[in-house]
């Protein structure tokens, strides 16, 4: 199974990238368009930037969240999601100094990531990919796909995540909204 995948930026793929907004620290360059390409069958394109990832195991989520998520959460490409967020996340040195338990104690029991986010289910289907370990400039790539009406509720989502705790540790973040035309 192939799982390692890149977001190339550039003038083809499905998806039209309506903005690119550097939410903390730089942000990437304008572009048109965005395919999402699995890796290494697809030769470099010489598009505007491009961003890897890889599907990887769990890191935090207990046994319980994980039926919960699976009991609700919606497979990527819906018909109906015509809308999507990319949004690349570098988390802090401090962060990566932490103990694992330390880790998942500010994501979930202090910042309810999980829970909050799933309220938010199963209008938006997710992805999360991580970068860290191929030495990227983000540490994660995570890819939202949700009905463009439930766009709002997406931000809002934002919104409250950005309040946590855990986005104390956030010291990249560019948001990436795109569309299928
Ligand atoms: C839509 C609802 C959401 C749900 C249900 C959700 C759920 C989760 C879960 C369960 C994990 C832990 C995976 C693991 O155990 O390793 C996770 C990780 C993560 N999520 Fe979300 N999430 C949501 C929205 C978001 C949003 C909007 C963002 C970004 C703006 C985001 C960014 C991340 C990042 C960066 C990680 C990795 C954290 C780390 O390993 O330090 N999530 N998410």
């Amino acid at each position: 199974m192939i799982s390692r995948y890149r977001f190339q930026a550039g003038t083809v793929g499905p998806w039209r990238i309506d903005r690119i907004s550097a939410v903390r620290g730089a942000g990437l360059p304008a572009a048109a368009r965005l395919a999402i390409l699995p890796e290494p069958d697809s030769p470099p394109d010489g598009g505007a930037w491009a961003l890897h990832g890889v599907i990887s195991n769990l890191r935090y989520a207990t046994g319980d969240e994980v039926a919960g998520l699976r009991a609700v959460q919606p497979g990527l490409g819906r018909a109906e999601a015509r809308a999507a967020a990319l949004i690349p996340i570098r988390k802090t040195q401090a962060w990566w100094d932490l103990p694992q338990d330390a880790r998942r104690a500010i994501f979930e029991e202090t910042s309810h990531h999980t829970r909050t986010g799933m309220e938010y289910l199963p209008q938006v289907a997710r992805r999360l990919l991580h970068s860290r370990d191929l030495g990227e400039p983000f540490d994660f790539l995570t890819w939202f796909e949700f009905h463009p009406a439930h766009e709002a509720e997406f931000d809002a989502l934002l919104v409250r995540m950005r309040a946590t705790a855990e986005w104390d540790y956030v010291e990249g973040e560019v948001d990436i909204r795109l569309r299928l035309d």
